[in-house]
């Protein structure tokens, strides 16, 4: 390619991602925890709340997306693939769900967000921890999401002990406690660490009743809207 063809090409990726940004209309809020934690519960009620008030104003998603890209992600994960290669779907099957949360989000919408890049930065940070060299994972993991995500105006970030998250786990899918139990300890520790350095996440403790737990991230939501 020439030099002036990949200067075009470069304006044009430049030009798509500023589009891809401009998202001022709607509302993003993306749903983070630990496996065990009852976010998905407490989304699915918040979801038909809201939907409720705003008929057709509400998107749900969730990732991995229902896509051929989210089918790779689940796939990489059922014939065991490399903890990078995994993590480098995840990210492949964002950039794609971005390009469709931004376009929500010029529509007005309000986007309800079953995890999203803090999922990775989470969860394969501490499946790749001290296999990346001299960076460490989660920094290699924060420079590949950068410049394909769209920014949360809020996290909710729902905590939880962990061994009381497994407990809820166990009871679902039959899992063994020891097999996840330091796995998800190095995850919600991530996880804490995300909120810490950034002020657009919101905590909710989760071991509260579901009904309280609903009703805060509701407030936390109403908030911003
Ligand atoms: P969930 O649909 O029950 O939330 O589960 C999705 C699983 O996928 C959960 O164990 C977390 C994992 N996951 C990652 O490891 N990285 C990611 O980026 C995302 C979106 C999910």
């Amino acid at each position: 390619m020439s030099a002036m063809a990949q200067m075009e090409k470069d304006s044009l990726v430049v030009a798509e991602s500023m589009a891809a940004t401009d998202t001022k209309k709607g509302l993003f809020v993306v749903f983070e925890g630990i496996d065990g934690s009852g976010k998905s519960s407490a989304e699915r009620s918040i979801y038909e709340t809201l939907a409720n008030e705003m008929p057709g104003r509400v998107i749900l998603t969730a990732e991995p997306t229902e896509t051929w890209l989210g089918d790779c992600v689940r796939r990489a994960n059922k014939d065991d693939s490399s903890g990078a290669t995994e993590a480098l779907l995840f990210v492949a099957d964002r950039a794609e769900h971005g390009v469709r949360i931004a376009q929500w989000l010029r529509e007005g919408k309000i986007v309800l967000c079953d995890r999203y890049y803090a999922s990775t930065i989470a969860y394969q940070g501490a499946a790749l921890k001290g296999s990346m060299g001299v960076k460490s994972a989660i920094e290699w993991l924060k420079a590949v999401n950068e410049p394909i995500i769209v920014l949360p105006d809020l996290t909710l970030l729902f905590t939880i002990r962990v061994d009381m998250a497994l407990e809820r786990v166990k009871q679902r899918s039959g899992i063994s406690k020891f097999e996840n139990l330091e796995y998800l300890r190095e995850v919600d520790l991530i996880y804490r660490s995300l909120c810490m350095e950034d002020p657009t996440y919101f905590t909710v403790d989760s071991s509260r009743p579901l009904e309280q737990v609903i009703r805060i991230a509701l407030a936390a939501i109403r908030a911003k809207l």
